[in-house]
């Protein structure tokens, strides 16, 4: 055991909420420390999540693009052919990239980065085992959890990230699966399906629900989403819940039945991604030392302050509620730091961006029409077709629409869906007016540069108590 260090801030786990709480606290004057097991920073997002998936789903996009429509841009190449090793070997210098500029973060802000694994012996003491052998305790005045998510595996059937795999897997495979089976229709399953879909597999997708997209998707934008992946080339099993997952030799066989009509069915494939949501991880903390409470789903409990049931000690990211975000964990990072160091902090739930980065990218934000409806909220719809809009035609790249709600009563914009080209990025300007509390009209009436895409967001809004004029 080495000596007793003593911090202000101890931050344990290193992803988007972890490191970004220790760089906020070092800079606003805390002593910080920031422990991380995994031997990298940047968690899940960086390492095996966000970052590898976009690397992956932007050089298959250039991939599928080559073969299939660069022809008709005036471009004619011959002999295109994927090198998958080199493709994978370019998503991994983009992860260590990012992953190595954290610990150059942690340098220039004066964090301590200490690699190993974290746990609680009281509310102000932590013992780490260190990866390079041996323990070491330290005190902090302040902890900060924010140890993250894992994926959940089929009930009894354990990842062996070969044939059976969770995202983790599917990032890294060494072959293209001429079967792949996702099971779970949402986040990870459509972009990780996409990944591999583009380089040749065929994906069929099992989702329990009766739509895709997961959590918080508006309704219609989720069948028309369907629809562009279903002419992508992928195949839907809505309504279907897998019964039985067994690996054996090099076949994967999934059992799977109507969830409505019982009707029972038999599919084999190489390959199985189980994208069926993550659980928060909270293994090894030893929780039970400082008596923080846990909900159902295994989230740490916190108060709009982010303090669990043990004083001092507070708690970010996916591993408490709220969606399991990259950049709702950083935002609650920030927040965290200057709750400890003033007593203010500001994350507006209300305001969170979404989005899935396939081609098109579906993004939205505030809320959907079904939610609308249940509270009896009126509202006025703004709809605006990429089809209309004259870059995004130009690009030939003219796929999907934006769809504004605005409180019919005094204008304001309650929530934006958008299927289209680059919606990841058009979302920002909708997650400004919602923060800002903008009207339609404001929108309407703020310039938009010509020609581009978000003109689209800018006639979405003047539709809704006008007409569009290019449509
Ligand atoms: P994590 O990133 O999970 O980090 C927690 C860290 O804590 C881990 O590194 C872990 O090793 C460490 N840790 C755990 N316990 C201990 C301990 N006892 N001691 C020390 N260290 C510990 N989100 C987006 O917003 N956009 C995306 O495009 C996106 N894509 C994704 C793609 C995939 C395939 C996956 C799986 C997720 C994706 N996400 C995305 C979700 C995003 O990765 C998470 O929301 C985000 O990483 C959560 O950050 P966090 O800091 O709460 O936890
Ligand atoms: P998810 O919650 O998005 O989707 C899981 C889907 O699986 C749901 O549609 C659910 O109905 C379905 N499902 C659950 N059990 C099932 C079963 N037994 N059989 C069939 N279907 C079943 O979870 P996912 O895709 O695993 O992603 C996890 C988290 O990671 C998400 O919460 C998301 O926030 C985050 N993430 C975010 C990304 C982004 O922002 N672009 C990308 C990838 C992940």
């Amino acid at each position: 055991v080495r000596g007793l260090a003593s911090y202000d801030t101890v931050v344990i786990g290193g992803g988007p909420g972890g490191y970004v709480a220790a760089i906020k606290a070092s800079q606003l004057g805390q002593k910080t420390a920031c422990i991380e097991k995994r031997g990298a920073l940047g968690g899940t997002c960086l390492n095996v999540g966000c970052i590898p998936s976009k690397a992956m789903l932007n050089n298959s996009h250039i991939y599928h693009q080559t073969l299939h429509d660069i022809k008709a841009r005036g471009i004619d190449v011959d002999g295109v052919s994927l090198n998958l090793p080199n493709m994978l070997k370019a998503k991994d210098t983009s992860v260590t990239g990012l992953t190595k500029g954290v610990e150059g973060l942690f340098k220039k802000y004066k964090v301590d980065y200490i690699k190993g694994t974290g746990s609680f012996v009281s509310a102000n003491k932590l013992k780490v085992d260190l990866l390079e052998g041996g323990e070491e305790q330290i005190e902090a005045k302040n902890v900060i959890i924010a140890t993250g998510s894992d994926a959940m595996a089929f009930p009894g059937v354990p990842f062996d990230e070969e044939r059976i795999v969770s995202s983790t897997g599917a990032l890294s495979l060494q072959e293209v699966p001429k079967k792949l089976t996702v099971i779970g229709g949402g986040v990870i399953g459509l972009e990780l399906g996409s990944v591999w879909s583009r380089l040749g597999a065929e994906v069929t997708v099992v989702e329990f629900m009766s739509g895709i997209g997961g959590v918080g998707i508006d309704e219609e934008i989720a069948k028309s989403f369907q629809k562009i992946l279903t002419k992508q080339g992928f195949k839907f099993k809505l309504n279907t819940k897998v019964t039985s997952l067994k690996r054996e030799g090099d076949v994967v066989t999934i059992e799977v039945e109507g969830a409505k009509d019982g009707k029972k069915e038999t599919l084999t494939s190489d390959v199985v991604l189980v994208a069926i949501g993550r659980r928060p991880y909270t293994d090894g903390l030893n929780l039970e030392a400082i008596g923080v409470e846990k909900d159902k789903k295994g989230r740490i409990v916190i108060d709009n302050q982010f303090n669990t049931s043990a004083p001092g000690v507070k708690c970010i990211g996916d591993v408490t509620f709220g969606p399991m975000l990259a950049h709702k964990a950083e935002d609650e990072g920030i927040a965290a730091a200057e709750f400890i160091q003033t007593g203010h902090g500001h994350v507006n739930y209300d305001a969170i961006p979404s989005v899935i980065y396939t081609h098109p990218e579906v993004a939205w934000v505030g809320k959907t029409e079904q939610e609308l409806k249940a509270a009896n909220v009126e509202y006025k719809i703004g709809k605006y077709p990429f089809l209309a809009n004259s870059r995004a035609k130009t690009n030939n790249d003219q796929e999907g629409s934006v769809k504004i709600l605005v409180e019919k009563e005094t204008d304001k914009i309650l929530g934006a869906h958008i299927i289209g080209p680059n919606a990841g990025e058009m979302i920002a300007e909708a997650t400004l007016a919602v923060e800002y509390s903008a009207s339609a009209e404001d929108v309407a009436r703020t310039c938009h540069a010509h020609p581009t895409l978000s003109e689209a967001f800018k006639e979405a809004a003047m539709a809704s108590y006008d007409k569009p004029v290019n449509f």
